[in-house]
C-alpha cells in the first residue's frame, strides 16, 4: 500500500465519512465517453459530478429548490483515469440567510492490484434557496 497517496491510503474501500463533518455525498465511475483528448477524463465532467455532489447538503438544509450560484474554487490536484472509482465527500462551510456555501473533495481508488486512495479534486461552491419563481428564498422560511 502506498504511503504516498494521502491520510486515508491505508482504508481498502472509501468510508462514509471523513475526519471533521465530511459526508460521503456520491460514488460513481467515469465511462470511456468521459474521456478527453488525453486519455484522462474530461474536467468537465467531474465538474458537473461536482456540482451534483455538492447540492446534496444544502438540498436537504434547503427542503425545497436550489440553484447553483457561484463556484468560488475549483482545484484538479490529479489527474482521472478509466477505471477510478470516485467518492465526493461534501461539508458545509457557510449558511447564511439564502445561500449554502459547500467544500467538495474528490477522491479516486485505484489500482485494484495495490489500491490507493488518492484526492484528486477540491471545490468549493455557493448554492441558494429559491421560490417558485426562481428567487432567493430565505432559509428560515422551508
Ligand atoms: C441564484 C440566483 C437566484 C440568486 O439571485 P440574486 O438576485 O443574484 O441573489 P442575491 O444577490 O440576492 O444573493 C443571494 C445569495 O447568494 C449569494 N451570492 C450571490 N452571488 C454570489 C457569488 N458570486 N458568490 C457567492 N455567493 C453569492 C449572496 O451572498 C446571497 O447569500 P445570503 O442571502 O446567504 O447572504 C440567481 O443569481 C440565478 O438565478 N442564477 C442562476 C442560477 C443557475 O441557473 N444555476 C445553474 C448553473 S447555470
Amino acid at each position: 500500500m502506498s504511503q504516498s497517496a494521502g491520510p486515508r491510503a491505508k482504508l481498502q474501500i472509501a468510508p462514509m465519512s471523513l475526519p471533521g463533518s465530511r459526508e460521503l455525498v456520491l460514488r460513481v465511475m467515469p465511462l470511456p465517453a468521459d474521456v478527453n483528448a488525453n486519455g484522462d477524463i474530461f474536467g468537465g465532467w467531474i465538474m458537473a459530478q461536482v456540482d451534483l455532489a455538492g447540492a446534496v447538503l444544502p438540498s436537504r438544509i434547503a427542503k425545497g429548490r436550489i440553484a447553483t450560484v457561484a463556484v468560488n474554487q475549483f482545484v484538479f490536484k490529479q489527474p482521472v483515469s478509466l477505471g477510478d472509482l470516485l467518492s465526493f465527500y461534501a461539508e458545509v462551510v457557510r449558511v447564511g440567510t439564502t445561500s449554502i456555501t459547500v467544500h467538495v473533495e474528490v477522491y479516486a481508488e485505484r489500482n485494484p492490484a495495490d489500491l490507493q486512495f488518492v484526492k484528486v479534486t477540491e471545490a468549493s461552491l455557493t448554492y441558494v434557496a429559491i421560490d417558485k419563481d426562481g428567487k432567493p428564498r430565505p432559509l428560515a422560511s422551508g
